[in-house]
Order: structure tokens, then sequence, then C-alpha cells
């Protein structure tokens, strides 16, 4: 069902029963796929948190992030493949937003994977700017990874400007 139409999900808690919509999602978007074991092992940490979109109660998207206590960092972020493009992710997105200001946090951080063109797009289309390159970040693969990072506020920038500088440069890099 790909449609350019907006689409409203139910944004909630994941809960155990979640995991076989979860997973599935999971396997139709990554390679190196999370299994259910994985997604549990991460839950079972105090500050992990797992959130499901949900359209006539069918899971259609999921988010994974941890809280610390300067940032939250999101960890596994994805959208039913027949879902995409309909605006999910950037609701999920603006959920995760809104969180920081409620709690007092000052940025999100991920990694993206450097081969993963359409997520780039997704969160620099989303404000998330790449701020630096993990080189060899998988283990998997050995695939380097970009950091993206969203602030509320980019003004350091002004008071370092060197910040823009590597940033433009990696915006080039990205096309
Ligand atoms: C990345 C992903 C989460 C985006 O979810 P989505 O629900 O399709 O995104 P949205 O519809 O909310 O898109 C919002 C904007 O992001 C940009 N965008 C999203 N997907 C894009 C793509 N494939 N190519 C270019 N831009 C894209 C567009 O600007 C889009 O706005 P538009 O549709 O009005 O042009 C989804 O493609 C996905 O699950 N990918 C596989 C898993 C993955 O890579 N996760 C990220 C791991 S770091």
């Amino acid at each position: 069902m790909n449609t350019a139409a907006s689409v409203v999900p139910h944004i909630r808690w994941m809960i155990r029963r979640d995991m076989p919509g979860v997973t599935r999602i999971e396997r139709g978007s990554f390679e190196y796929a999370w299994d259910e074991e994985d997604f549990l092992r991460c839950l079972r940490q105090r500050n992990c948190i797992g959130m499901v979109a949900e359209v006539d109660d069918r899971i259609v998207g999921f988010m994974i992030y941890e809280l610390h206590r300067q940032r939250l960092h999101v960890l596994n972020f994805a959208v039913h493949p027949g879902f995409r493009r309909c605006g999910i992710g950037r609701q999920m997105a603006a959920k995760l937003i809104a969180k920081l200001a409620s709690h007092r946090r000052g940025k999100i951080t991920l990694a993206v994977r450097e081969r993963n063109l359409p997520a780039q797009r997704f969160f620099r289309a989303l404000d998330f700017r790449a701020v630096r390159v993990l080189w060899n970040y998988y283990e998997d693969s050995g695939e380097d990874a970009f950091q993206m990072e969203y602030r509320p506020s980019w003004e350091a920038d002004e008071a370092e400007p060197w910040r823009a500088d590597r940033r433009a440069l990696l915006g080039r890099l990205l096309g």
C-alpha cells in the first residue's frame, strides 16, 4: 500500500505482544536484522524504550531508543515497507522530538549506515544533521556510519563555526 497520502498512526509504548509485527518489519527493512531476542535483551535495559505506530490495529512502524542524561539515542527505527512515504516515520520522529522538551534533554543522536541513503535523506528532511563519520562502526559488515543529530537549536554553531564547516563537508559527501 504505497500512497503519498498522509496516514495518521496511533503511536504507543511497545508491548511483548507486538513482537511478531515488529520483527516482521525489521526483517523487511534491514539486511542485518535484529531477532526477537535482540529486541527483548535491549528492552530489558532500564533506559531503553520501545514504541510502535499502529494503523487499524496493525503495527506499521516502531522505534527503540535509549534515555541518556543529556540525549536520546535511537537504536532502531523502521516503517513497514508497504506504508513508507505516508508520513509515518515523520510522525514517529516528531513524537521523539517532543520528548526532548519534556525530558529537558538537548539532542537526539543516531547512527546511519553509509549505504543507507533513504534513511539519511529521511533524517535530513527532519532537520537532523550529519556530525561525524564513525569508521568501521558495524561489527556485521565493517561498514562505516554517519552519526546524525537533531538539536532543537543549532545556535551553538555561531559560537563554534568549525562545526558548521565540518557539517557542510559531510553534507557535500552525502550529496
Ligand atoms: C527511513 C524510513 C524510516 C522513513 O520512513 P517513512 O515513513 O517512509 O518516512 P516519511 O513518509 O515520514 O518521510 C518524511 C520525509 O523524509 C524524506 N524521505 C523519506 N523516505 C525517503 C526516501 N526513500 N528517499 C528520499 N527521501 C525520503 C522525504 O523528504 C519525506 O517527505 P515526503 O514524502 O513528503 O517527500 C523508512 O524508509 C524505513 O523504515 N527504512 C528502512 C529502515 C531504516 O533504514 N531505518 C533507519 C535506520 S537508521
